[in-house]
């Protein structure tokens, strides 16, 4: 019988490296050889369930190369670019990427310590979490309109999603060759922008992306928290404020008959195209109970939209981009199913959310641990040995 338990403790065994007094886990040995950011917050989350010091330790090496402006970079190079077995992108500084990822790392240490209530863990870990949030709530929200902006698609970890066709100037159907070629432009402005995204970057890519709100605003909540446990009240009345200010201008400025849409531009244009985005307001619990049920039963459970055979596709099926096979224009993920997952349980909707982890299993069961999977028919697809699908055993 497949002991789900142990499949996804042994791959992030097998995936674990030291480098140095460092420890981290990649998220697939052949396909992604490095470090990155937002996945280091999925292995500390899964860590918590069997090894509490690899949680930890996962933390650490992410934080060791924090900017000294605050931000954390979605990419470290342990082994150099070239050392690695994967095509080196040269982002402009040595050692490291020059963009961030989705604000995960207060989740994840908040986790650890709910597990083990170290806070000689958290008093060496807050000072770099206060400054990479800082570093959001000032250099991404320039003018205090509170909504935080990415500079690169990259930024909100879907890299290709359709969401960002309308920023890239990109039609809904095309070729993931010139989306690449349009992000890599984007890397080559950011280094002639000398990496400054408020005054310069802003020009060039300005996002305001659902998820990345919602994460932020979940994240500052429990970046509160540690905050508190520090006996740091200041700072835990600002984070909470700051949380509550967002969720108030995602009210104003995306907010359109119970849909948030992500935003481009100064105008604060609506992108309209459905992708799993939609569903991430349940994670950071800012719709009412009655918006979030007419949410789940008109979207998500919508079979000509997201619940297919193996939901959640990450784009609605109805959608022109929509491409089965697609990396993030379609496939199903289960790092998103897991942010879906929470938001259910957050209002009390235990009957998707069980269908959701039932579903997640059943591809492990099938298919592997693939890095996405056809929504339709299970089949595995992308990187092998994909770290991402251990997050059922945060399904609870
Ligand atoms: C892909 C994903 C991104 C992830 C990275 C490493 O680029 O789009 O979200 O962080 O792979 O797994």
């Amino acid at each position: 019988m497949f002991d789900l338990h142990q499949a996804c403790k042994q791959l992030l065994y097998q995936n674990r490296r030291c480098e140095g007094d460092f420890q981290y886990t990649l998220p697939s040995p052949t396909s992604y050889p490095h470090q990155w950011f937002w996945d280091s917050c999925f292995h500390a989350i899964i860590y918590t369930h069997f090894d509490i010091t690899s949680a930890k330790r996962e933390i650490l090496s992410m934080v060791a190369r924090q900017f000294d402006n605050g931000m954390i970079p979605h990419m470290i190079y342990w082994k150099g670019p070239d050392e690695a077995p994967f095509h080196p992108i040269e982002w402009g500084k040595k050692g490291t990427s020059t963009i961030t990822q989705p604000p995960m790392i207060a989740y994840a240490v908040w986790r650890i310590f709910e597990k083990d209530g170290d806070i000689k863990f958290i008093k060496s870990v807050y000072p770099h979490l206060y400054h990479f949030y800082r570093y959001l709530l000032t250099e991404r929200d320039p003018h205090e309109k509170h909504l935080i902006g990415i500079i690169n698609p990259d930024e909100s970890g879907e890299d290709n999603s359709p969401r960002f066709d309308l920023p890239l100037n990109l039609p809904p159907i095309q070729t993931l060759e010139i989306n690449t070629q349009r992000r890599m432009e984007l890397i080559e402005k950011n280094i002639e922008c000398k990496f400054d995204a408020p005054f310069c970057m802003r020009n060039f890519f300005w996002v305001k992306d659902v998820p990345f709100n919602c994460i932020m605003i979940e994240n500052l909540r429990l970046l509160a928290k540690l905050a508190q446990n520090l006996d740091n009240h200041d700072d835990a009345n600002y984070f909470l404020s700051k949380a509550d200010c967002i969720a108030s201008s995602m009210v104003h400025l995306m907010l359109e008959d119970g849909i948030y849409w992500s935003t481009y531009g100064e105008k604060y244009t609506k992108i309209k195209v459905k992708t799993w985005a939609m569903f991430a307001p349940l994670f950071a619990h800012i719709l009412n109970q009655e918006q979030a049920s007419k949410l789940v039963n008109d979207h998500l459970l919508n079979k000509n939209e997201f619940w297919t055979n193996y939901p959640v596709p990450t784009t609605s099926l109805d959608e022109a981009a929509f491409n089965p096979r697609g990396f993030w224009r379609g496939p199903t993920w289960i790092g998103i199913n897991w942010f879906i997952y929470k938001g259910l349980i957050n209002y009390g909707f235990t009957d998707p959310a069980g269908k959701i982890k039932e579903s997640s299993v059943a591809l492990l069961e099938k298919s592997g641990f693939r890095e996405h999977f056809h929504p339709n028919t299970g089949e595995g697809l992308g990187a092998e040995n994909f770290t991402w699908g251990g997050l059922v055993i945060d399904m609870n």
